[in-house]
């Protein structure tokens, strides 16, 4: 990967190069006084606080439906999507990033979750859209947005990450924040129709083996999903989050396929073929498959393994005092609930387990925290994920040595954060 560019914006990414030589131009001044520029910088004004009567205690506010769909404070104006300009050609098949790194809990907000598109967002009437299912079925269907939704409903809280999270650091330590190493992956609770449903209603034929999903995008995203992860945990979703999917997310009718590579969830779907075998399409073939050492390929990966990130802090969360510190951090696993989560702070010396909190779901992000004294020495944090089924998040270096180096997918390895004595924290490597 090229030598990304730097960027005005400091909330973008740069290269660990590049943050180096950031630090060493500031020099003595990043040294000596992080903190107390941060402290500066901070400082509010004191007509605003105690014993003062502020000045949005003083008049009366907005009505209520003065903001129709409601927004965040604007003081959260940061908190959104980002993209890295040098790793697409165009915007239309490209990717932005979630920014784990201001959220809580597990639930993604709908604003707020990473976009993969690969002929841009298709902005569809629903009115004009239909969802046919048919091949080797016994009754073809065209439903409409209305019948899908008389069908029988379920919710499900579910990750959706894509096979590339992680792909730019496959060589070593590039982007400077968890949003870009970590960030194209979201969790929300979905509302459909189970797959298995409509494919009832359409009544598979005995050689029905493979399902072939379709988007009325201009991509016309295609992959070949297998007839048992259709009548397992498939989902045909018309809702995210209690609300209608978002168009960037496929409104009207998207595809939910627990665990699984985010390029299958099919989004603006428009079509579901039947067939006896799969159809090797350019997404299963060229791309989302890998080149092993031996020169084989690794295709069909479907689920996603076990992974975890610490959030906050991490290079756009940086720590802002000594004393005690809450470390806060997602895991997760497309086989299954994250059984325990361990933290590091000497890059994986010694470990100690972290607390998860809030609902551990199967195939969902689960939160984990840890609490600790920073005395100020050089820290170097690490997370690793075990899932209900045993499985280890392996390392960098064990994942490379079995895989080599060609790979961008699957990227599941242990993530280092080295934070510096004055608080600021960069994406590095340890042997
Ligand atoms: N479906 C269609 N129709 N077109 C697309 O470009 N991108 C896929 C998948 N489904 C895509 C699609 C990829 S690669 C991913 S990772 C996920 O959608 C991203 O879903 P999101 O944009 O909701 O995060």
């Amino acid at each position: 990967m090229s030598e990304p560019k730097q960027r005005a914006n400091s909330s973008r990414p740069t290269s660990r190069r590049s943050f180096l030589r950031s630090g060493l131009a500031l020099g003595g001044a990043v040294g000596a006084g992080a903190f107390a520029g941060r402290a500066a910088a901070e400082m509010p004004d004191a007509k605003n606080l105690p014993p003062n009567v502020p000045e949005w205690s003083q008049s009366l506010g907005d009505g209520v439906v003065s903001r129709p769909y409601g927004r965040p404070s604007k003081f959260e104006a940061d908190v959104v999507r980002r993209d890295v300009e040098w790793l697409t050609a165009s915007r239309q098949s490209s990717v932005s990033f979630t920014p784990l790194h201001r959220l809580e809990g597990i639930i993604t907000p709908n604003g707020l979750g990473f976009e993969r598109h690969h002929g841009g967002i298709a902005e569809i009437d629903p009115a004009e859209h239909r969802l046919m299912i048919h091949g080797l079925v016994e009754k073809p269907l065209m439903l409409t947005l209305e019948d899908v939704k008389r069908f029988p409903r379920v919710n499900r809280i579910a990750f959706l990450e894509c096979a590339a999270n992680s792909g730019m650091e496959w060589k070593g330590a590039q982007l400077n924040g968890c949003q870009f190493t970590h960030g194209m992956i979201h969790c929300v609770m979905y509302t459909g129709v189970p797959l298995k449903r409509l494919l009832e209603e359409a009544g598979l034929k005995t050689n029905a083996k493979w399902l072939l999903p379709e988007g009325a995008d201009a991509s016309a995203m295609t992959r070949s999903v297998p007839i048992e992860k259709a009548l397992d945990d498939a989902i045909v979703a018309y809702a995210m989050n209690g609300e209608a999917l978002y168009p960037e997310h496929g409104y009207p009718l998207r595809l939910v396929l627990p665990g699984w590579q985010g390029n299958m969830w099919v989004k603006w779907l428009r079509r579901i073929k039947v067939g006896d075998e799969p159809w090797h399409t350019r997404e299963e073939t060229s791309k989302y498959t890998a080149l092993l050492p031996d020169g084989q390929a690794r295709r069909f990966t479907w689920a996603m393994d076990a992974k975890s990130i610490i959030t906050d802090p991490s290079p756009q969360a940086p720590l802002h005092r000594k004393g005690f510190t809450v470390l806060s951090g997602l895991a997760w696993s497309g086989r299954g609930a994250i059984r325990s989560v361990d933290v590091s702070l000497d890059g994986g010396r010694n470990w100690r387990a972290a607390r998860l909190d809030g609902p551990v779901l199967d195939k969902a992000l689960t939160r984990f925290y840890y609490e600790f004294d920073w005395n100020g020495d050089p820290l170097l944090l690490q997370s690793r994920a075990v899932d209900e089924t045993g499985y280890v998040q392996p390392t960098k270096a064990a994942l490379r040595q079995h895989r080599g180096l060609n790979s961008i997918y699957h990227n599941n390895g242990i993530q280092t954060w080295h934070v510096l004595p004055n608080g600021e924290i960069e994406n590095v490597e340890v042997a």
